[in-house]
């Protein structure tokens, strides 16, 4: 007999096979139990008839709780009226563990208990699915960098300076010096951009931010492509066929599970094609003040401000030109504008803001070090970074993707802790 997996039943009709999984359901009707079986690949209706299996195995049937773990056996056969179309009819039951009283059940739990309980919430049907899209669209982001040349350049997680401002680093003892948690790959792109021109880094990245927005999480999910001789037009370009292409594809893989597990509107991802409006931050601060909102020029948006602006729109939008005193030391100014700066962010409508944040990196040695000394950064923990403005330096520029807010908004999830297998966020370092 064959073991399979409930995502290939359908290669087995009319075969005996044996699966391994957990008891999603029961539910019984004297002569016949119906028993749902999830085993990680997806869900089988599995029917055990009094009549036609052993006395024990009948009896077994009875005693699984949710959540049991079991070895089944039994003839597939296809049923339109089953769920994934396919049902098992039973021929015998191996049962691992008879599981205790599962916590989790069909009522409704409130959010600290399911975030208590997020190693067994795993399980349950929409999580499971948010998380399977979420390796999907990783996938799609990884193929889309690999298929356009650009060579894939991990990054430290241990790092000796700030990239992002000094207020939300983590700080750790590294043998008796001070290390920090990274909050992003890019400086250490800049370097591999000019080794390889065009590179990328994916991995975790470390905020110590006092925020419990459901845009915040204390470690998240970047991926930072870098590019050398790009302005700050190529990477607006990027940026948009970049998004365009990994919603695209998740949502032609995920389409089923966003609609009928997510119950997305996935008329609002179709949306998502070229081109995205493009505004500066100028004219985002005026159609604010025309809207009534009180915003003072000069300030960063916040996230009620990103809503209203997003309202105008149907597709991500970009925001690009920001004041420098509110963007990170590294922002080449605007020749137009020296107060402001070469610096965009990715806005994505219905109230999820913004998603990507980038922009061209300044290149010159001497404005560099002005503004890290502005920024009350130490030159000497960026020796290297200033380096690469003094071997052969290089006009450049990149952007951030933060995977979570990514996959919250195309699932439509309205906060970003259902979005990653074990969320930290500013009270919660468990499970
Ligand atoms: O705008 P940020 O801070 O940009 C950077 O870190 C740049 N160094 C990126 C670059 O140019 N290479 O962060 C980029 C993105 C944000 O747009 C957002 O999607 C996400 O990272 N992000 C967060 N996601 C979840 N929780 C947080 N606390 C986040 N902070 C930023
Ligand atoms: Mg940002």
């Amino acid at each position: 007999m064959q073991n399979t997996e409930i995502v290939q039943i359908g290669r087995c009709v009319g075969e005996e096979v044996r699966i391994g999984g957990w008891v999603y359901n029961t539910r019984s009707s004297g002569k016949i139990f119906f028993l749902i079986v999830r085993d990680g690949t997806g869900l089988m209706q599995c029917i055990v008839e009094k009549s036609s299996v052993p006395q024990e195995v009948f009896e077994c049937a009875g005693r699984l709780t949710q959540e049991s773990s079991l070895e089944i056996t039994g003839i597939v056969r296809e049923d339109k009226r089953a769920p994934g179309g396919y049902e098992l009819s039973v021929t015998g039951i191996t049962v691992i563990q008879i599981a205790d009283k599962y916590p989790i059940t069909p009522k409704e739990h409130g959010m600290p208990f399911l975030m208590d309980h997020r190693h067994l919430w795993l399980r349950s049907s929409r999580q499971h699915s948010i998380l399977r899209i979420r390796a999907g669209l990783v996938r799609y982001i990884r193929e889309f960098f690999d298929n356009r040349g650009f060579v894939c350049c991990d990054t430290p997680i241990f790092t000796p300076n700030a990239c992002e401002g000094t207020t939300t680093l983590f700080e750790t003892d590294y043998f008796g010096d001070r290390a920090f948690l990274t909050q992003s790959g890019q400086l250490y792109n800049e370097a591999t951009a000019a080794a390889f021109r065009k590179v990328y880094c994916f991995g975790p990245t470390f905020r110590a931010e006092k925020s419990k927005t459901r845009r915040h999480l204390i470690e998240f999910w970047m991926v930072e492509p870098e590019v050398a001789f790009a302005d700050l037009d190529d990477i607006m370009q990027l940026a948009e066929d970049f998004t365009v292409e990994i919603v695209g594809r998740t949502l032609e893989s995920y389409r089923d599970l966003l609609v009928d597990v997510l119950e997305r509107d996935v008329s609002m991802l179709e949306r998502i094609q070229p081109p995205f409006p493009r505004i500066s931050y100028d004219e985002a601060a005026e159609r604010l003040k025309s809207k009534g909102v009180d915003f003072e020029y000069g300030g960063d948006f916040g996230g009620n401000d990103e809503t209203v602006l997003s309202e105008e729109f149907d597709r991500p939008f970009f925001v690009h030109r920001f004041p420098s005193a509110i963007k990170a030391f590294y922002m080449e100014p605007d020749p137009g504008n020296p107060d402001l700066s070469l610096s965009v962010d990715m806005l994505a409508p219905e109230g999820y803001g913004e998603i990507i944040g980038g922009g061209q990196r300044i290149h010159d040695r001497e404005l560099l070090e002005r503004r890290l000394d502005e920024h009350g950064l130490p030159r000497k923990a960026f020796g290297w970074y200033l380096d690469l403005r003094r071997y052969g330096t290089f006009p450049h520029a990149g952007f951030g993707l933060g995977v979570e807010r990514m996959l919250a908004y195309i699932c439509g999830i309205s906060h970003v802790r259902e979005t990653i297998p074990f969320p930290r966020l500013l009270n919660r370092l468990s499970p």
